[in-house]
C-alpha cells in the first residue's frame, strides 16, 4: 500500500510541484469549482497509480491542482462509490495521496435527497454528523493503528462554523442536517425514507460518509455540504434518476458555488487554529 502512495504522490509532486493545499472532492453538481482553479493542472485518474475510476457518467475523474484565489488547491472532480465496485475503502488510496500531497482539511460535497419538506432540490445543506446505515465501514480489514477510530467531531465543529459564516457573508442559502448513508445504487424506498427521518436524518446519499470515516483516520480536519437535487423517495409525484439528480444540481450550483468560494477565501485568509 505504502508504495503504491508515494508513487502517485511523486507522480502527482512532479507534474504540479509541493505545496500544502486545500482537498476538495466534488460531488454532482460541484465541477463548476474546476473551472475557478487558476494555473491549472489536471491528472486523469487513469494516468496516477492505485486511483480508482469512477463509472458514473457525470463523474470527470481527474484531479484538478492550482490556485482557487490566492488558496493553493487539490480537486478531486469525481469520486468512486462504493456501489461501483463493492469497496467500502475504494477511495483509501486517494485519501492516503491527499495527506501525503500535504493536504491537512478535506472539503466534502455530494448530491442528497432531501428528507424535509422545508429543505427543497437546488438547496445547499451543511453536514452536521451522519448516520452509517450500509452496515459497512472502509475500515475493516485495516489494521494499522488507530483501529478505532473517534467520530465525536468528525464534521469538524470549526469549519462547520466558518461554512456557516461564509453562507452569511456570500448571501448563499445554507440549511444543515444529518446524512445518511445508504450504500445505492438503488434509489431508497418511501418506507426506507420514513425511517431515515425516524432515525433523525434530514439528508441520505450513496457517497461521502466512506470518504469521512478513512480520511478521520488519516488525520484530516473534515467538513461536508450537500446540494440538495430532489425530496427524498416517496415525498413528490416524481421518478427519480441520475438524469434528475443532475437537472436539479445544475439549479443549485450558483448558490453553493458562490458559498465554497466564500469559504476558500476566508480560509486562505484565516487558517484553522
Ligand atoms: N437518495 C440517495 N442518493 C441520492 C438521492 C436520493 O434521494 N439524491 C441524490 N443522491
Amino acid at each position: 500500500m505504502r508504495t503504491i502512495i508515494s508513487k502517485a504522490v511523486d507522480f502527482i509532486e512532479h507534474r504540479a510541484g509541493q505545496k500544502e493545499r486545500l482537498a476538495l472532492v466534488l460531488g454532482s453538481g460541484l465541477g463548476d469549482l474546476v473551472d475557478l482553479v487558476e494555473d491549472k493542472v489536471s491528472i486523469p485518474y487513469s494516468d496516477i497509480p492505485g486511483f480508482p475510476i469512477s463509472t458514473v457518467a457525470s463523474h470527470a475523474g481527474e484531479l484538478v491542482l492550482g490556485r482557487i484565489g490566492k488558496m493553493d488547491v487539490a480537486l478531486m472532480a469525481g469520486r468512486i462509490h462504493y456501489y461501483e465496485d463493492g469497496n467500502p475503502a475504494a477511495m483509501m488510496v486517494p485519501i492516503e495521496v491527499l495527506w501525503h500531497l500535504g493536504c491537512r482539511t478535506l472539503l466534502l460535497t455530494n448530491a442528497a435527497g432531501s428528507v424535509n419538506e422545508d429543505v427543497p432540490p437546488a438547496s445547499a445543506s451543511l453536514i452536521t454528523d451522519h448516520i452509517n446505515f450500509s452496515g459497512l465501514n472502509p475500515l475493516i480489514g485495516d489494521h494499522r493503528p488507530p483501529q478505532f477510530v473517534d467520530l465525536g467531531n468528525a464534521y469538524d465543529r470549526q469549519i462547520a462554523e466558518r461554512i456557516r459564516a461564509a453562507a452569511k457573508s456570500s448571501g448563499a442559502e445554507l440549511h444543515e442536517g444529518v446524512y445518511v448513508w445508504i450504500s445505492g445504487p438503488s434509489f431508497e424506498t418511501p418506507a426506507e425514507i420514513n425511517m431515515v427521518r425516524n432515525l433523525g436524518g434530514d439528508l441520505v446519499g450513496m457517497s461521502t460518509v466512506p470518504e469521512v470515516i478513512l480520511a478521520i483516520k488519516q488525520g484530516f480536519r473534515v467538513g461536508a455540504v450537500s446540494l440538495v437535487t430532489n425530496y427524498a423517495a416517496g415525498m413528490r409525484d416524481e421518478v427519480l434518476s441520475h438524469e434528475h439528480t443532475m437537472r436539479e444540481a445544475a439549479r443549485g450550483s450558483t448558490n453553493i458555488l458562490k458559498l465554497f468560494q466564500a469559504l476558500i477565501a476566508d480560509l486562505q485568509e484565516n487558517p484553522l487554529k
